[in-house]
């Protein structure tokens, strides 16, 4: 099966393909999880997105494909894969359906006037890599899966989240009507609890 999760950002995309992946057993793909890998290695692609992913903008669309693909051609991926974070904008889906067209398209709506809350609350662990809210689990430092460091994303602070939200109408939006033409669409309410969202995606997955 491959599977794109699209939605704002803070929609949940990171927190249902960590459920996804392991119900399904599909490798979770997450590109801004590998470029800010690569940021953190110091590595020359890092060098080159770190300004930009600081900023709230997307990476450029070549580096991005290219990482994609890179990606999908481990053998981990030939049983399928859950993309999450791309593709972000029109050139990047057209490029996708090149090489590995997805199978479906999993939306997650969620009102725009939350979002703020959902990502300055957030906590990620540096080790699982599973993202949490302070609303859960309070002011901790230790993940409460595998008791790695919570840390901060660089961009999870209120002005960057305008930004990113404002690319998101601009460039991701259109994604929307793109995969409803090709009859992948499937919207599910973000807007629920975690436990809420998951069991109608896997509803909506196995009709
Ligand atoms: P990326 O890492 O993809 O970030 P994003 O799309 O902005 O989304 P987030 O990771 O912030 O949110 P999420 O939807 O995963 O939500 P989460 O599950 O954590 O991209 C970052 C940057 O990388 C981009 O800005 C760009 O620069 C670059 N980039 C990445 N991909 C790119 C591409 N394809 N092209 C170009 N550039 C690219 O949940 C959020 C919070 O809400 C958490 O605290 C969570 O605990 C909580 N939460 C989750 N679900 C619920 C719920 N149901 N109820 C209540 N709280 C919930
Ligand atoms: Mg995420």
């Amino acid at each position: 099966m491959k599977l794109i999760l699209l939605g704002a950002p803070g929609s949940g995309k990171g927190t249902q393909a960590a459920y996804i992946s392991d119900k399904y057993d599909l490798p979770h793909i997450s590109t801004g999880d590998l470029f800010r890998e690569n940021i953190k290695n110091k590595t020359p692609l890092g060098l080159k997105v770190k300004e930009v992913m600081d900023t709230g903008n997307l990476c450029p669309d070549d580096l991005t494909v290219e990482l994609v693909k890179d990606r999908l051609s481990n053998p981990d991926c030939n049983k399928g894969y859950l993309l999450d974070g791309f593709p972000r904008d029109l050139a990047q889906a057209s490029a996708l359906d090149e090489f590995a067209a997805p199978d479906k398209v999993i939306n997650l709506v969620v009102d725009l006037a939350k979002i703020e809350h959902r990502i300055t609350g957030r906590r990620n662990c540096s080790k699982c890599k599973n993202s949490f809210h302070i609303d859960f689990i309070g002011e901790t430092k230790v993940c409460p899966d595998c008791g790695g460091e919570l840390v901060v994303r660089k961009d999870d602070n209120p002005e960057t989240v305008k930004e990113r939200l404002e690319v998101y109408e601009s460039r991701t939006v259109p994604l929307i009507n793109y995969y409803a033409k090709q009859g992948k669409l499937i919207d599910i309410n973000g807007d629920q609890s975690i436990e809420k969202v998951f069991e109608e995606i896997v509803k909506a997955l196995e009709l």
